[in-house]
């Protein structure tokens, strides 16, 4: 009998990949393809859906073709995808009403506002999971209903289809305008702000909070289960997963237990914690969120810190101060120094999300003197994700009365050893990294391959997970006091920057 593989599409922010995957969970060929991010104001951060869409049409062949596969030996195929994003389409012809408002856009910093002062308000993250701010659905979907003209009545009158990436490209695959299905899964409607976290469904009140009609919104779906066929790209080949990036990471990393706890190192980063079959709600800054669903079995669900600026601070570090020509040099930059010298990099791009959740921060370099060189500041940005994710980690044994004993690290930023090592320093856990390095691509793999059965079940795939590398506390008590303190001043400095 012929091999068969599980295709992953995991359509990210800055890319859209296609790996393949065998029965070991060993990767068989990737293929990945950028697309352009468009900034056109201060704060608004802008992707094209209808380029992405064509991105997968190139990239699935190319993954496919490189491996020598056919499409009869792909058992199925699973989508991870970037979270909160919000794409509006023509039911009719297919075409998006405005460009795609990505999760980083502060746009809706008004609407959020607006909206805070609202009756009802208070029990709106009760009902959701999540604080009112700009990063998620809720609001972006609010803004296009308010600005793009005639909308909210086409909405009404179901002619435009709202979803995130992973409903566009369901879409997509099983027909578009010819009887594309229209759906969404557990994960990425948390992240909405309309879905009530227990009923898993979408909620009146918040419907009517954010003033969204109904018509346009998907059917929730559970992250694992056969949805449908795709008709294009992969015709005939099952569409059996779907869930937002970072809880994709959580089920590659295979946290199938409360207490495990994962985080991804991406552009931004995102520590998710699997609290069980109930919703834990945060006093501590966090999010609540559904971590995934396997078909009919119950919920699990995570708290989750995000992190909204991590290597997207080194990428500015190359890009915009020009002090490195490619990522990895930052590592070598930094290590031309014994320590920070003395200075902090806050990076409150896009304001401050966890555990904080202050949209009017801005970024904030601190303790500069003439003793300060490149290579303090290189080690000043990587501390910068070591402090970030201290805070939620304190956040996390706040909320969950439980204390981190060891983080599964994955994503790009985990290939830099300095980094890895300051974790580990100021967490005073031990940080792990997988052989997998690609978790979220295997995640939605995994749970595509449960669902057709191409994995017996959880056990199996946890058997195929194996550290790779593996960082140890040495920092200090003392000193990790004392610059845990520092980072506090510094980030209180980002608070009222703007008036
Ligand atoms: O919530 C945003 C997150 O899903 C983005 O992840 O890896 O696409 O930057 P990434």
């Amino acid at each position: 009998m012929t091999e068969r593989f599980v295709v992953a599409i995991d359509q990210g922010t800055t890319s859209t990949r296609c790996i393949v995957f065998d029965r070991r969970g060993n990767l068989v060929s990737v293929a990945q393809r950028e697309h352009r991010q468009h900034f056109p104001r201060p704060g608004w951060v802008e992707h094209d859906a209808m380029e992405i869409w064509r991105n997968v049409g190139k990239v699935v062949p190319r993954a496919l073709n490189q491996a020598g596969l056919s499409i009869d030996q792909i058992a199925a195929i699973g989508i991870a995808n970037q979270r909160e994003t919000t794409v509006v389409w023509d039911r009719r012809t297919g075409v998006p009403v405005a460009p795609a408002l990505i999760w980083q856009d502060t746009r809706t910093d008004l609407v959020v506002e607006a909206l805070s002062r609202a009756s009802g308000a208070e029990h709106i993250q009760e009902l959701c999971g999540l604080p009112l701010t700009t990063y998620f659905s809720g609001p972006k979907l609010r803004w296009l209903l308010d600005h793009i003209p005639g909308l909210a009545e086409r909405a009404e009158r179901g002619e435009v289809l709202f979803g995130t990436m992973e409903s566009w490209l369901i879409w997509n695959l099983t027909g578009g305008p010819d009887g594309g299905l229209h759906l969404t899964d557990v994960t990425n409607a948390s992240r909405t702000m309309l879905m009530d976290l227990r009923t898993l469904d979408w909620h009146p009140r918040l419907l009517s909070f954010f003033g969204v009609p109904a018509a346009m919104l998907p059917q929730i779906r559970s992250s694992s289960e056969v949805y449908g066929t795709a008709t294009v790209v992969l015709p005939g080949v099952r569409i059996a997963a779907a869930l937002g990036d970072q809880q994709a990471a959580l089920f590659g990393q295979t946290c199938f237990d409360p207490g495990d706890a994962k985080c991804t190192y991406g552009t931004g980063s995102f520590l998710l914690l699997n609290t069980g079959t109930e919703p834990v709600p945060s006093r501590h800054g966090l999010l609540t969120t559904v971590g995934y669903r396997i078909g009919d079995e119950p919920a699990l669900y995570a708290l989750e810190g995000s992190i909204a600026i991590t290597g997207s601070l080194v990428q500015w570090f190359r890009d915009r101060l020009e002090l490195i020509s490619t990522a990895p040099e930052i590592e070598t930059l930094a290590r031309t120094v014994d320590d920070n010298g003395g200075c902090y990099i806050v990076p409150a791009f896009s304001g401050l999300f966890a555990p904080h959740w202050r949209s009017e921060a801005r970024g904030t370099i601190v303790g500069l003197t003439s003793y300060i060189t490149k290579g303090h500041l290189a080690r000043a940005v990587l501390e910068a994700t070591g402090w970030q994710t201290r805070e939620v980690v304190d956040a996390m044994n706040a909320d969950s009365g439980l204390e981190l004993t060891a983080l599964r690290v994955d994503g790009g930023m985990t290939a830099n050893n300095l980094l890895m090592q300051f974790v580990a320093d100021v967490l005073a856990v031990p940080v792990v990294r997988p052989m997998a390095a690609e978790t979220v691509s295997l995640g939605a793999a995994y749970a595509a391959g449960l669902a057709v059965e191409y994995w017996p079940d959880l056990e199996g795939l946890r058997s195929n997970w194996h550290p790779a590398a593996r960082w140890v506390p040495e920092m200090d008590a003392a000193v990790r006091t004392r610059e845990r303190e520092n980072w506090r001043r510094a980030v209180e400095r980002t608070f009222d920057w703007i008036r």
